[in-house]
C-alpha cells in the first residue's frame, strides 16, 4: 500500500456494475469505503440498500454504514427500474439473507457527516443518478471544501445508451446532474464510451465463478450476467466492467488519457439528458475521461478481485 489510504463515499443504484465498482473498492488495498449512499435508479432505492448490503456481506466488509437516499429525481418520477439489469437489480444472482442494518439518516445526512468528521479530504464516487449529490450540495454547500476529488460516472461525449443523446445516469435526473458537474469540486467524468469498452474475458469470468471465496465468486456471476460479444471478427464473449471502471480510473488514472474540457448538461427538449462535451471551446472546466488501455485497466481490476484469496 502506498501511503494513508483515500477516504471514499461512493453514491451507487445497485446494479450488476455498481456491485464490481464496490467489490473493488472494499478489496483495493489503497481505498477505505467509508459509508455508501443508495439512490433509487436500476432499481427501487430499498432493493439498492439490500443488494450494496449483499455485496459488502460477499467482501467480508465491516460495519460500513449505509443509507437510504432519494427516491425519485428532483423534478421528475424515476422513469426506468430493473432495466437491463433483472427486477432485483443483481440479474436473479442467490445471495444469503444480509442481517446488515441500513443507517436510521437520509443518505444526504449521512454523507454530510462522513465528509464533515473526516480529519481528511474525502473522495466521492458517483455510479448513479445524481439526486443525492445534487441535494447534498444544496443542502450543505461547506462539504465541497472537505471533497478532494469526485468520480462522475455518466453522461457521454457522442451517443447516448438511453435516448439517443442521453446516457442513463444523467437522463434520470439532468437537473441534479448539471447542479453535480457544475460545483466546485475537482471532477473526472467517466462517459458511457468508456464504460462500454472496459471488459474482462469470459474465461477469466469463468475462473472467478468457480472460486471458493464468495467476493470472487460474486464478481464471476456478476460478469457473466454482463457478458457480451467483442465486435471483431472473433466475437469473443467478454463481461463488461460497466461502473467498475470508474474506479479504475480513481485508483490508476495513468492508464486513461483524460483532457479538461467544458461539459454542459442539456436539460432541454429532445436533447434533455445529454451531455454536450465542447471539444472547441477553449474553457476549462470538468477532466473528461476520453479513452483507456483497456487491457491493463482490464487487468488492474482482476487483480484487485484475486486479492481477496491472498
Ligand atoms: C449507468 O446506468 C446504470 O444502468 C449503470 O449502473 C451505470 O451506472 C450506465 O449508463
Ligand atoms: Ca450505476
Amino acid at each position: 500500500m502506498s501511503g494513508m489510504p483515500r477516504r471514499l463515499a461512493i453514491d451507487v443504484d445497485t446494479g450488476t456494475d455498481d456491485a464490481l465498482a464496490l467489490l473493488y473498492a472494499l478489496g483495493h488495498p489503497d481505498l477505505e469505503v467509508l459509508g455508501i449512499s443508495c439512490v433509487t435508479g436500476n432499481v427501487t432505492v430499498d432493493q439498492v440498500v439490500i443488494n450494496s448490503c449483499n455485496v459488502l456481506d460477499a467482501a467480508g466488509a465491516g460495519d460500513i454504514p449505509i443509507a437510504a437516499g432519494a427516491v425519485q429525481p428532483l423534478l421528475e418520477r424515476a422513469r426506468r427500474e430493473g432495466g437491463s439489469h433483472g427486477p432485483d437489480g443483481l440479474g436473479g444472482i442467490e445471495l444469503p439473507q444480509t442481517s446488515r442494518q441500513r443507517s436510521p439518516v437520509h443518505a444526504v445526512e449521512l454523507l454530510h457527516r462522513l465528509i464533515m468528521d473526516s480529519p481528511e479530504p474525502v473522495t466521492l464516487v458517483t455510479l448513479a443518478p445524481k439526486t443525492n449529490l445534487a441535494m447534498l450540495l444544496t443542502r450543505y454547500p461547506e462539504v465541497a471544501a472537505s471533497v478532494d476529488q469526485m468520480i462522475f460516472m455518466g453522461g457521454s461525449a457522442s451517443e447516448g445508451n438511453t435516448t439517443t443523446v442521453a446516457e442513463f445516469n444523467v437522463w434520470q435526473d439532468p437537473e441534479a446532474a448539471r447542479c453535480v458537474i457544475e460545483s466546485s469540486i475537482p471532477t473526472t467524468m467517466y462517459p458511457f464510451e468508456l464504460f462500454s469498452r472496459l471488459a474482462v474475458s469470459q474465461g477469466v469470468a469463468d475462473r472467478f465463478r468457480a472460486h471458493d471465496h464468495p467476493a470472487i465468486r460474486l464478481a464471476g456471476d456478476l460478469l457473466h450476467r454482463r457478458r457480451t460479444s467483442t465486435h471483431g471478427p472473433s466475437h469473443d464473449q467478454v463481461g463488461l466492467l460497466g461502473d467498475a471502471g470508474a474506479m479504475v480510473l480513481l485508483t490508476n488514472p495513468e492508464l486513461f488519457v483524460i483532457r479538461e474540457l467544458p461539459v454542459h448538461v442539456n436539460l432541454d427538449g429532445i436533447g434533455r439528458g445529454q451531455t454536450v462535451v465542447d471539444h472547441q471551446s477553449r474553457q476549462r472546466r470538468t477532466a473528461v475521461a476520453l479513452d483507456l488501455d483497456a487491457a491493463q485497466a482490464a487487468s488492474a481490476f482482476v487483480k484487485v478481485i484475486d486479492g481477496y484469496a491472498a
